[in-house]
């Protein structure tokens, strides 16, 4: 951990370490004289402290102010200074969603639609503000037990291209985290709301068959699935699904763009209407 002594970071005092991530640290704080805690993700000074780690920060803080839904984070702040660079948000102190998945996924069935439903609102506010996010996975979900969802991490969200630029999408560097990643980004394209919701569409087989569409030995062979391989029929690991929403995840599972849902409306219209589960799944005991 590299903030040693230090009590303060700018005008927030330091109170709680929640997580040490590769880059940055995420902190619990408390600015000096107000008593609302905040969480601060932080860059200290240090061998992590790079030009490009801090523009991240800076470009998650960009994004996360053009943003305003229940089930986003909200930003507040940003700062640069002796202390290093930090960006602070609301704290919202819950597991993530991924930690819940590791925790035994066959407990979130019941509240699944509810989960899923404020997941998709969140994510469809942000295409409808212009952006991919471009690495939608369950970590990047903070849900509590009243199923309230918090979207986080916007710092390799793009703009969605629109009109001409559309055309003129270069390559760029493979960026997302693998077992979620859509093909297209793996390509290096640029990419639209269709690479989120292929993200999404993993993440909800996941939650539903309590394991990912693809798995593999190597980061190659695992890319090479999502770019070839089709996923094992989700009605075949979870026999309570019904059958038209397991052919909706598969769509969104799609390899080509074109032949997804174009938003998450329709995921949600199928949840609100109960049509996941065939027959409610029961609160867990205890
Ligand atoms: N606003 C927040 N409130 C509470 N915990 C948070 C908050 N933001 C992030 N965290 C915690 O820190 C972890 C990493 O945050 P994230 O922004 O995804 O950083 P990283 O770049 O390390 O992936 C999250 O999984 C969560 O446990
Ligand atoms: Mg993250």
């Amino acid at each position: 951990m590299s903030s040693g002594s230090k009590e303060f970071v700018g005008p927030f005092r330091l109170f709680h370490l929640i997580r040490a991530g590769e880059t940055y640290e995420i902190w619990s704080v408390q600015p000096v004289h107000d008593n609302t805690p905040y969480a601060m993700k932080w860059l200290p000074p240090g061998e992590k402290y790079t030009r490009q780690a801090v523009a991240a920060l800076k470009h998650e803080y960009k994004v996360g102010k053009s943003l305003d839904h229940p089930a986003i984070i909200k930003t507040h702040e940003y700062g640069v200074g002796k202390d290093g660079a930090y960006l602070t948000m609301e704290l919202f102190k819950t597991p993530s969603l991924k930690q819940q998945i590791v925790a035994g996924v066959e407990q979130l069935h019941h509240r699944l639609e509810e989960i899923l439903c404020n997941a998709a609102l969140g994510l469809e506010h942000m295409h409808n503000q212009g952006w991919s996010h471009r690495d939608v996975k369950p970590d990047n979900y903070l849900v509590d037990p009243e199923n309230h969802v918090r979207l986080i991490d916007f710092t390799i969200a793009r703009r969605i291209p629109q009109g001409l630029s559309k055309l003129w999408g270069g390559k760029a560097p493979v960026q997302g985290t693998y077992s979620y990643i859509a093909p297209e980004q793996i390509r290096g394209k640029e990419v639209d709301a269709r690479a989120d919701i292929y993200s999404f569409g993993c993440m909800v087989y996941e939650l539903m068959a309590g394991k990912l569409p693809f798995t593999a030995s190597s980061s190659s062979e695992l890319l090479n699935k999502h770019l070839k391989a089709r996923p094992p029929e989700l009605s075949m690991l979870q026999k309570n699904i019904q059958p038209e929403f397991a052919k909706l995840v598969h769509r969104m599972l799609a390899k080509d763009p074109h032949d997804r849902p174009s938003s998450l409306l329709e995921f949600c219209r199928e949840l609100k209407a109960g049509r996941c589960f065939h027959i409610k799944p029961k609160v867990p005991l205890g």
